[in-house]
């Protein structure tokens, strides 16, 4: 095993959170402007040594932390090389905030794949990289549906039905979406169990809503491919309104969204599990996206980035 670094991004998810856990398509994108780095080093002194941002100490005793799904895939990825005793620092450098819908676990996981795999000079298929991430998703999410591993290691916007690969779609060239941080942690689990109770509760409201959400992600997709912003915008919002509908919108989502609104937003809504964590708005420039931007800062957001759909079409 020699010194090797693993990389990956956030995701965000456009549109089709929530829907996508019964079996209705998702479009996710990779931001490639909010990076993670893992980096492997080995050590002479045979000790197995983690810095992160949500956990720095031994690898052994990371079990009984919120580190231990990427914990046990580490062990488990050591022991498939026969590397169980080597010694290392394994650090983790990232601009992403965990438990905001960024996909943060996925992605920490993505790069501890690609850096042990590096180290050992081992070839990674796309196939084997996202059995491996799936390891520590299933302990940390319990059922993900796999769109955040899917997403943070693909390096284009993504069309997702649970249980088929993610397919490549087609993006705009102009358009630019901010995305920001309530500075809530969103709770995935919790959140899909609360539209589980909805179902449960009241089928013949909450089935509806649930196909309203995947018919707005079909007609997201047609108006990404015809380049049509404001169309696009309008089905952020009605997806929205469904998901607030749903219960997973909360106050502070609800407050930034307006404000995003009132800067001149031609959509907007939360992105990932909701009930706190992230919300995106859809800006027709640059210029737009930094009023926008402002107005969420004022608004109380705790930080806010730009994506812009040009970086696609480089
Ligand atoms: O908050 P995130 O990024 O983990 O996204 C969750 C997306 C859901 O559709 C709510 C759950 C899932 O597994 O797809």
């Amino acid at each position: 095993m020699h010194e090797a670094s693993g990389k990956s991004f956030a995701k965000i998810i456009l549109i089709g959170e929530h829907a996508v856990v019964y079996g209705y398509p998702a479009i996710a994108l990779p931001v490639k402007s909010i990076r993670l780095v893992a980096k492997l080093t080995p050590r002479a002194d045979h000790q197995q040594l983690v810095a992160s941002e949500f956990y720095t100490g031994s690898l052994a005793k990371a079990a009984q932390t919120n580190f231990a799904g990427i914990a046990q895939l580490l062990a488990d990825l050591l022991a498939h090389f026969g590397q169980a005793q080597a010694g290392f620092t394994l650090a983790i450098d990232s601009a992403l905030p965990p438990e905001r819908g960024m996909g943060s676990s996925a992605a920490t996981a993505t790069a501890v794949v690609r850096a042990v795999f590096a180290a050992c000079d081992a070839k990674l298929s796309r196939a084997e990289l996202l059995a491996w991430t799936a390891r520590s998703e299933h302990i940390i999410h319990g059922n993900p549906s796999g769109l955040d591993a899917a997403t943070t290691s693909a390096d284009a916007p993504q069309w997702f039905t649970k249980g088929h690969p993610t397919k490549p779609i087609a993006f705009p060239t102009n358009g630019t979406l901010v995305i920001a941080d309530t500075g809530i942690p969103g709770q995935t689990k919790v959140a899909v169990a609360a539209v589980a109770m909805h179902l449960q509760a009241n089928p013949r409201a909450t089935k509806p809503r649930l196909a309203a959400i995947g018919t707005a992600v079909q007609r997201a997709a047609r108006a990404l491919a015809a380049d049509d912003l404001v169309a696009l915008g309008h089905q952020l919002d009605i997806a929205q309104a469904q998901l607030a509908a749903l219960g997973v919108s909360n106050v502070q989502l609800d407050g930034l969204i307006t404000a995003a609104r009132n800067a001149g937003a031609l959509g907007a809504k939360l992105t990932g599990s909701g009930q706190g964590g992230c919300m995106i708005a859809l800006a027709k420039d640059a210029h737009q996206a930094a009023a926008i931007q402002t107005a969420l800062i004022a608004a109380g957001a705790t930080a806010a980035w730009q994506y812009d759909f040009a970086e696609e079409a480089n």
